[in-house]
């Protein structure tokens, strides 16, 4: 499969079976990441901190051109080295996990695995400073982690690197914004867009810029770009699925959700069955 067509099949609910938590405006933003770094001529490897069973891993594993790497760092199902907070957050959201899940779902879209690091994500010291272009830190969710998380991440960019937070504004989680803000207001975090789902942004001051992100974005017929808001001393725009792309999708889902509850009471939790 290729990348033009994982983002096809994140885009159809009817279709997409690997369960996770990545959505179609973010995969397609990646994929603008992605293709402007390469415009670009920057290189690294791609680091993502929290895979669950691969949904987003898998789309990163179509960015490594030769001599880069794809690194996955995730726990799975050991407790080794987690705090209680984090021990109990995922007992709460991934019971059962097990790396073979993400392994299994991976090689259906990839022939070879990435490089797979089974552990916190506080011990990810072993990375090289400067190692990484891009960072998707989707991790554990409280304020320190988070914090730490994206200490790992401004360490191991390199020139043109960019970091995606995912659920940096989430209700239910709000370590992670807190973390996140506290990153940004120490001013050296310029942004480059967000969406619902995540933040994309760069330390780099001679990186990626809004205005390269706005300009892929504009050559995907199924995004728009909002006007920007100033956040203190930079400007950030949002991202969203277009109105007629949102509908299509939305009827996709409702259909799929109404099959998915007909099908009975054992059926899972939407957002786990890959919406
Ligand atoms: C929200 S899920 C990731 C979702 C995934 N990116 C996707 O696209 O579906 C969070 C993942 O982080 C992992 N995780 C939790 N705490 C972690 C830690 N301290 N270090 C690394 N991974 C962790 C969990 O095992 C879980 O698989």
């Amino acid at each position: 499969m290729s990348l033009t067509e994982y983002l096809e099949f994140i885009g159809d609910p009817a279709g997409d079976d690997v369960e996770g938590w990545l959505y179609p405006t973010d995969a397609q933003m990646l994929a603008v990441v992605n293709e402007v770094q390469v415009r670009r001529g920057c290189r690294g490897d791609i680091l993502e901190i929290g895979a669950y069973k691969g949904k987003s891993a898998i789309l990163l594993g179509f960015f490594p051109a030769a001599g880069e790497t794809l690194v996955v760092c995730d726990v799975f199902d050991s407790e080794s080295g987690l705090t209680a907070d984090n021990h109990t957050e995922n007992e709460a959201f991934y019971p059962g996990l097990q790396r073979a899940d993400f392994e299994k779902n991976y090689l259906r879209f990839h022939d070879r695995l990435p490089t797979v690091h089974a552990r916190p994500s506080a011990e990810l010291d072993i990375l090289a400073d400067r190692s990484c272009r891009l960072v998707h830190i989707d991790g554990a969710h409280s304020y320190e982690a988070t914090r730490a998380d994206l200490e790992t991440a401004r360490r191991v960019l390199g020139p043109g690197g960019v970091v995606v937070v995912d659920d940096w504004s989430s209700a239910h989680i709000p370590g992670v914004a807190a973390a996140f803000w506290e990153q940004y207001l120490g001013g050296a975090l310029i942004p480059l867009a967000f969406t619902k789902g995540k933040f994309y942004a760069t330390w780099d001051p001679a990186g990626l810029t809004g205005q390269e992100v706005a300009d892929g974005v504009a050559g995907r017929p199924e995004l728009e770009t909002k006007p920007p808001i100033r956040l203190g001393p930079h400007e950030a725009r949002g991202v969203t699925m277009t109105p007629s792309a949102w509908q299509r999708y939305s009827a996709a889902l409702r259909a799929a959700y109404a099959k998915l509850y007909a099908g009975g009471g054992s059926a899972p939790a939407p957002q786990m069955a890959g919406f």
